[in-house]
C-alpha cells in the first residue's frame, strides 16, 4: 500500500528512484511519480503502472542528486494525474510523498482555504505542503515549519519532503506508517520499507512514531517532532540480501516464493529454546489468550489454535484483527499474540493498541525486523522466512505455521503432555518436512497445472476441510479469490448440511481436503453426500487412500505425515492452483487488483 523512496547523494536522483519505485510495487499501487531538485523542484506523476508512466514521461531523465518517488494507493480521490503525488505547495517550493492518511485534513483543508491556500488535487496529502508553506511564510525555517506541520496533523503518516530552497536536503517524519533511513557513504535513501534500499545498503536506521530524520550527503540527524531534540540511534544492520528479494529466474515472486518454503521453514525453525520459552510462558501465565491477525496470517493463527489445543491442551481465542475491538474485552492479565508477517497491517496494530489500553500484555510473531508491532509488543518473536514481495502471503503462512507448531509441541512439553525425548522426535519430524516439500512440489505441478487448464473458465468454487484441514480450506480459497478472481468459499465440511449444501448442483466444484486422522472418515462421507448431488470433487488426499478415488474426479495425493504437520503440505498445491489458475485467467499473480502487500489503513 503506497510506497516511498527517496534519495540524497552525488548521483543523479531520478533513475535510482525510478529503480526503487519498481522495487516498491509488489506492495499495491494506481499511480507514480517522482520529484527531483534542480534549479527548483520538476516533478513528473502520472496514474498507471511505472513502466507505462515511465515510457511515456521518461522519468530517469530529471535532473538533480536530490529526490523522492511515491506509488499511490488511492484512498482520498481517484487514481488520477492530479491525485499521484508528489504533491506541492503553490509557490513551487515545497514537494511532499505521504503514505497512511491525514484524518482531519478537511479540517485543515478549510483553515488553508481561508488563508487564501488553492487545492489541486483531492487529497488528503496536499494540505502538507501549503501547512509547510504556511509555516515558513511565518519566519519558521525548514525543519520548523516541517515540525510545526506534522503536530498539525492526526492520523497515520509517512512523509517525505525535498526543498527547493535547499537542494541538499530531505526530510521524513514517521507516525504510525513505516520509514526507514537507508545509510550509505556519499549519500542515503529514505524508504516506506527495505528492499527498495537493498540493492544500496543493508544498514537501515528505522524511524520511530513523533521521529523526523533530516538526511543530507554527509549526515543524517533524528529529532523528535515535539521539541526538535536530538535523538541518537545507531543503524540496524539487515541480514536480507538483494538476491533474496529479486525473481532469480522464475515468472513471478509469487511462484519463486512457493517454491521458497522448504528454505523458509527450515529458517524458522532455527528459533532458541529460550524465545519459545519465553512466548510459552506467557501465554501459560495469562487468564486469556487472544490471537489477533488479518488474512492468510489469521488462517495461521487458526492452525496455531487448533495445534495449541490438541497437543498442549491450551485455549487460544483467535480473532480478525479488525474485530477484535467490537467483540473481546481484553483485560489486565490477558495477553493479545499478534500474528502479522509484515508488522505493519493497521488493523493488527489497533487491535494491539486497544489491547495494551486496557491492560494486557503484547507479543508478536512477525518477519519484519523493526517493524511497528515489534514496537508496540512486549515479546518480539521473528518468522526469519526472508523477504515476501509477491502480494499474496506464501512462504511466510508457512514459516508462521512452522513457529506455531513447534510453540505447541514447546508447551505441550512444558505442561506434562509429552516428555522431552518426545518433543526432541517431534521437532526432527517436523525438521524432516522440507526436504519432502521440495520433491512434492515437483512431483505434483504439472497435476495442478493440468487442472488449472480444466478449470480457467470456473466461476465459482467451495472448499471444505475438517479440523487443521479448516484453516487450509480457508487458505486456499483466499488464495484462489485474491490471485485468479474466482468466486470460491470455504466451509467446515460439516457444516455443509447446515446451510451451503442448498448451494451443490450438477457440476458444482468442490475442493475437499481429506486430512489425516480421526476427521478422515467423516470427511468421506461429506464428499458422498455433495456427490449425491452432482457436485463435481477434487479431492486432495493421503497417498494410497485407494477409497477416496472411487469418488472424485481428481485426486492429488499429498505424502503421507502426522495430521498435525499437514498444513505445510496440503497448502501447496491449493496455493500452486491459484497462481497457475491466476495465470490461465491471464492476470498477474504478483500484483491482485485493489490489493497490496502491507494493508496500513484501517
Ligand atoms: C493474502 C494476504 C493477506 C495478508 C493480510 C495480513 O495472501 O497476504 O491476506 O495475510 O493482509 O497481512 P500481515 O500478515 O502482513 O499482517
Amino acid at each position: 500500500m503506497c510506497g516511498i523512496i527517496g534519495y540524497v547523494g552525488r548521483k543523479k536522483a531520478a533513475p535510482l528512484l525510478l529503480d526503487g519505485l519498481k522495487r516498491l510495487e509488489y506492495r499495491g499501487y494506481d499511480s507514480a511519480g517522482i520529484a527531483t531538485v534542480a534549479d527548483g523542484i520538476q516533478i513528473k506523476k502520472d496514474q498507471g503502472k511505472i513502466d507505462e508512466i515511465d515510457s511515456k514521461l521518461d522519468l530517469a531523465d530529471m535532473k538533480g542528486t536530490v529526490g523522492i518517488g511515491h506509488a499511490r494507493w488511492a484512498t482520498h480521490g481517484e487514481p488520477s494525474q492530479r491525485n499521484a503525488h508528489p504533491h506541492m505547495d503553490a509557490d513551487r517550493r515545497i514537494a511532499v510523498v505521504h503514505n497512511g492518511i491525514i484524518e482531519n485534513y478537511e479540517e485543515l483543508r478549510e483553515f488553508l482555504k481561508s488563508e487564501g491556500y488553492k487545492f489541486k488535487s483531492e487529497t488528503d496529502t496536499e494540505v502538507i505542503p501549503h501547512l509547510i508553506n504556511y509555516f515558513l511564510e511565518r519566519g519558521n525555517g525548514l525543519e520548523k515549519s516541517v515540525r510545526l506541520t506534522a503536530r498539525r496533523l492526526k492520523g497515520s503518516y509517512a512523509i517525505a519532503i525535498a526543498f527547493a530552497d535547499d537542494s541538499n536536503k530531505l526530510v521524513v517524519v514517521r507516525e504510525q506508517s513505516p520509514l526507514i533511513i537507508g545509510i550509505q557513504n556519499g549519500g542515503s535513501f529514505v524508504a516506506s520499507d527495505i528492499p527498495a534500499v537493498l540493492p544500496h545498503t543493508n544498514r537501515v536506521l528505522i524511524l520511530e512514531d513523533g521521529e523526523m530524520g533530516i538526511v543530507t550527503l554527509d549526515d543524517v540527524q533524528i529529532k523528535r517532532v515535539n521539541d526538535g531534540k536530538d535523538i541518537q540511534k545507531e543503524p540496524m544492520e539487515i541480514d536480507w540480501t538483494l538476491e533474496m528479494a529479486e525473481k532469480r529466474g522464475y515468472p513471478h515472486f509469487m511462484l519463486k516464493e512457493i517454491n521458497e518454503q522448504a528454505t523458509a521453514i527450515q529458517n524458522t525453525l532455527r528459533v532458541s529454546e529460550e524465545e519459545l520459552n519465553r512466548l510459552a510462558k506467557a501465554l501459560g501465565e495469562s487468564d486469556r489468550v487472544y490471537v489477533v491477525a488479518c488474512g492468510t496470517s489469521y488462517h495461521a493463527a487458526l492452525v496455531g489454535k487448533y495445534a495449541l489445543a490438541k497437543l498442549a491442551d491450551f485455549s487460544a481465542e483467535v480473532v480478525i484483527s479488525s474485530e477484535f475491538q467490537e467483540s473481546c474485552i481484553p483485560r489486565k492479565n490477558d495477553l493479545v499474540f499478534a500474528i502479522t508477517q509484515s508488522g505493519e497491517t493497521a488493523d493488527t496494530l489497533k487491535a494491539v493498541r486497544v489491547a495494551k489500553e486496557k491492560g494486557s500484555r503484547a507479543a508478536c510473531l512477525t518477519n519484519v525486523v523493526g517493524s511497528s508491532i515489534t514496537r508496540i509488543s512486549d515479546l518480539v518473536c521473528f518468522t526469519h522466512a526472508g523477504p515476501e514481495i509477491g502480494v499474496a502471503a506464501t512462504k511466510t503462512f508457512s514459516s508462521q505455521v512452522t513457529y506455531l507448531l513447534l510453540l505447541a509441541h514447546y508447551m505441550a512439553k512444558d505442561r506434562g503432555y509429552i516428555t522431552s525425548k518426545g518433543y526432541r522426535e517431534k521437532v526432527s519430524q517436523l525438521k524432516k518436512i522440507p526436504a519432502s516439500e521440495k520433491d512434492f512440489l515437483e512431483r505434483i505441478t504439472p497435476q495442478i497445472e493440468k487442472l488449472a487448464k480444466k478449470y480457467r473458465n470456473l466461476s465459482e468454487c467451495y472448499f471444505i476441510g475438517r479440523g487443521i484441514g479448516f484453516p487450509i480450506a480457508l487458505e486456499g480459497s483466499l488464495k484462489l479469490k485474491e490471485i485468479a478472481y474466482v468466486n470460491s468459499v470455504a466451509y467446515p465440511a460439516g457444516e455443509l448440511k447446515h446451510g451451503p449444501l442448498a448451494l451443490v448442483e450438477e457440476g458444482t466444484l468442490l475442493l475437499a481436503l481429506v486430512t489425516p486422522g480421526s476427521a478422515r472418515e467423516r470427511m468421506i462421507g461429506n464428499i458422498e453426500e455433495v456427490k449425491a448431488r452432482g457436485a463435481e470433487v477434487v479431492a486432495l488426499a493421503p497417498e494410497g487412500l485407494n477409497e477416496v478415488g472411487k469418488h472424485v474426479e481428481e485426486i492429488v495425493s499429498i505424502p503421507s505425515s502426522r495430521e498435525i504437520f499437514s498444513p505445510l503440505i496440503y497448502v501447496l498445491p491449493l496455493q500452486l492452483l491459484a497462481y497457475c489458475m491466476g495465470i490461465e485467467r491471464g492476470y498477474d499473480p504478483d500484483k491482485p487488483r485493489h490489493l497490496a502487500k502491507s494493508v496500513t489503513v484501517e
